[in-house]
This record gives structure tokens, C-alpha cells and sequence, in this order.
């Protein structure tokens, strides 16, 4: 077992190991939790270890009830929201309770808005059980739900007491959603960590990749919590691939538009000189070892109209995350005139 504190505000301890989840009641009690818990979960991961949660939260003397909802993007909502902190106050939660996500991206970015606003916020852990949200989601503190203007635009940084990833979850994980969560993964390697490229080169063990992503993650929110310089290295990738996403109607995998996205613009940069081709040789070879694609089947001319529909964007400008070397990004606001010469 790993264990990666993450220095915010307030600051917490990410557990990484096997077999973990019936641990996590204890592991709770240990940080001083105790009272009442709600595991919210989803109807594919129930299944398969909402009893262990469960029983492992009993155990530890908590008075355990649970939410399951629908699966997919669909149930990140304010509906499911609202009806998420009904429940808690007909159940008669008070600040002193624990909300306890169970699950992937969706799952921990909805409960833990719902830890945030329901009563200014009760107490939140994490047990991610996709690989996406073990190396990204479930650390930082993003939590949001979407508008039908676009994801993710209403939230609240509101950071967990405590994260337990079992990588024992990834056995039941569809493989496409692991080539999504591997995309993060190489993500990391391009941004700062040259050596997690090397590793992922042969096969690896889970607890120290996820390890060495968490604690990247660790360092960067601990340096930008709020998300005003460093932290948006993080989004290597997403512009594009955000733009993919959209131009897709939403069909492509995220993990596979992030993909294309780093691709793309790391062709531009090496195009432009501002990086080594061995670096999109290495990238190449990573992703396609993983399953993951390298072109998109969309022209560049039809992709920036909706890049400016970014978070990221402020105006025409974009703060782009442009590679410079294998395993170093840097931050760089561009103009419109500016990105569109760089892409085209
Ligand atoms: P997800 O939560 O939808 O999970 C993917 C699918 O896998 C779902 O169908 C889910 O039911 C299923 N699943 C989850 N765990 C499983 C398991 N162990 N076994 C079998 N099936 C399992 O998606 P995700 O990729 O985990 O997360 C994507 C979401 O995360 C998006 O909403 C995105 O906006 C958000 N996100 C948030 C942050 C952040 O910093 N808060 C960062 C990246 C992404
Ligand atoms: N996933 C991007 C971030 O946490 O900032």
C-alpha cells in the first residue's frame, strides 16, 4: 500500500493498494469520521462493491445508507443533486456526517458538490474505482455537475478528508474505460514525469503508476489549488480534445479525444520547433500500446470554433499546455490569430 498526502488547505491522505475497500471504514474512523454515511455509487459499480463498502463502513460503527444512480455523464446533474441532498436531510445527516463517493469520475465530482453545498459542507472521502478517477478525479477537490450550456460549468473546489483506492476495482472496469484512464496516465508522463514514460513502456505494476500520478497530482493542486497557473498543465491534450469531444456529438471516449488532442498538439509544436520529434515518437508508440488513437478523423478548421467555447479560454486567447521536451509541458497564453497558425 502507497500512501500520497496532498498539502491544500486542507490537507489529506490518498491510500493506493489492493484489496482496500474493506478497509475503508476503518481507514475512516482512523481520520476521526464517525456518525452517519452516505455511499453514493452507480448502478454498474453497485454491484460489485457496494455490500463490501457497506459492511466495511458498519463495521467501523458508522450508520450506513446509499444511493444508486443511473450510469454516464446523464446523472451529473442538478436533478440528481437535489434529489442526493433530499435524501441526506430526510435521513437526518448534520455537518457532522460523511458523504462517501463510490465510483468513477461522475460519481465523485457529483457527491462531493453535494459534500460542499449540503449544510456548507459535511465530510467527503473518495473510493475511486475507475482508473481515471484514481489518477485524476478523486484528487484536488474539482467537484461540479453540467448545465445543458457545456460540463462541468457549476462546482466548487471542495477538497476530500480522505481518498482509498482498491485497484482491486479495475478487474470489473470495461477495457475501454481503462484506455480512457491510461490516457491520463501518459498525460502525466508528457507533462513531468519522464521516468512514469519509461515504465509504461514494459508492463508495471498499478500501485506504483497510480502512485506516481496521484502524487504528480499531489504536488501540482498543493503549488495552485485554486487553478490560476500550474494546475493547468493538467489539461495537456484537452483543449483539442475537447473540441473532438464536442465535434463528435459526444461518441468519442474522452480518454481517446485527450489522445489526439496531445498528438495534435505536439505535431504542432515539433512542426514549429519548440520540441524534439523523438518526443511524438514516444507518444506515438505509448498510445497505440495502450489502444489508444493518434489521429483525428475531423479537419483542424472544423475544431476551432468550438476550442473557443473552452473553460480554458478567456476571449479568442487560450492558455495552452504546449510540449517543450519528453516529460516537460509549459504554459503559454496564445491569441487566436496565434493558436490557429500554431494548429493549422
Ligand atoms: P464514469 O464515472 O462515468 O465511469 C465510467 C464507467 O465505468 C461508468 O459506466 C461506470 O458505471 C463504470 N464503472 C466505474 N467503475 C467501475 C468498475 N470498477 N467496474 C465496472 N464498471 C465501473 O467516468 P470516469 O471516466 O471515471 O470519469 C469521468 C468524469 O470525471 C467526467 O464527468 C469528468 O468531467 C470527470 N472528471 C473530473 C475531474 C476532476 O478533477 N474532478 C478530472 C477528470 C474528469
Ligand atoms: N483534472 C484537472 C484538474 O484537476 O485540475
Amino acid at each position: 500500500m502507497k500512501q500520497i498526502n496532498v498539502s491544500t488547505g486542507k490537507p489529506y491522505p490518498v491510500k493506493i493498494g489492493h484489496g482496500l475497500l474493506s478497509g475503508c471504514g476503518a481507514e475512516m474512523q482512523g481520520i476521526g469520521l464517525y456518525g452517519k454515511a452516505l455511499i453514493v455509487t452507480d448502478d454498474n459499480v453497485a454491484p460489485f462493491y457496494l455490500k463490501k463498502a457497506e459492511e466495511s463502513l458498519k463495521q467501523s460503527g458508522f450508520a450506513v445508507f446509499s444511493r444508486t444512480l443511473p450510469h454516464g455523464e446523464g446523472s451529473k446533474n442538478f436533478d440528481e443533486l437535489v434529489k442526493l441532498i433530499n435524501f441526506a436531510a430526510e435521513c437526518g445527516f448534520s455537518r457532522s456526517d460523511t458523504f462517501v463517493a463510490l465510483g468513477g469520475g461522475v460519481i465523485g465530482d457529483l457527491c462531493g458538490f453535494a459534500a460542499a453545498v449540503y449544510m456548507r459542507g459535511v465530510h467527503f472521502v473518495q473510493l475511486p474505482t475507475t482508473l481515471l478517477a484514481a489518477v485524476d478525479s478523486s484528487v484536488g477537490g474539482k467537484t461540479a455537475v453540467d448545465l445543458a450550456a457545456g460540463k462541468n460549468l457549476a462546482g466548487a473546489f471542495y477538497q476530500p478528508a480522505l481518498v482509498v483506492c482498491d485497484l482491486d476495482t479495475f478487474a470489473t472496469l470495461p477495457q475501454a474505460e481503462y484506455a480512457n484512464g491510461m490516457a491520463e496516465v501518459i498525460k502525466y508522463g508528457f507533462i513531468r514525469d519522464k521516468e512514469l514514460l519509461s515504465l509504461l513502456q514494459r508492463p508495471f505494476e498499478e500501485e506504483e503508476v497510480v502512485a506516481r500520478c496521484v502524487q504528480s497530482k499531489a504536488e501540482i493542486v498543493a503549488n495552485d489549488e485554486f487553478d490560476r497557473g500550474e494546475r493547468m498543465l493538467l489539461n495537456f491534450g484537452h483543449t483539442v480534445g475537447h473540441a473532438i469531444e464536442a465535434r463528435s456529438g459526444f461518441t468519442l471516449p474522452h480518454g481517446q479525444a485527450v489522445a489526439i488532442g496531445m498528438v495534435i498538439v505536439t505535431q504542432a509544436c515539433v512542426k514549429n520547433g519548440l520540441c524534439p520529434p523523438e518526443t511524438l515518437d514516444v507518444m506515438h508508440k505509448l498510445l497505440e500500446r495502450y489502444g489508444l488513437p493518434t489521429a483525428a478523423a475531423y479537419p483542424m478548421s472544423e475544431l476551432f470554433d468550438l476550442m473557443v467555447n473552452d473553460k480554458k479560454s478567456s476571449g479568442d486567447a487560450i492558455t495552452f499546455v504546449l510540449p517543450r521536451e519528453t516529460g516537460r509541458c509549459e504554459l503559454k497564453k496564445l491569441t487566436r490569430a496565434e493558436w490557429t497558425a500554431l494548429l493549422s
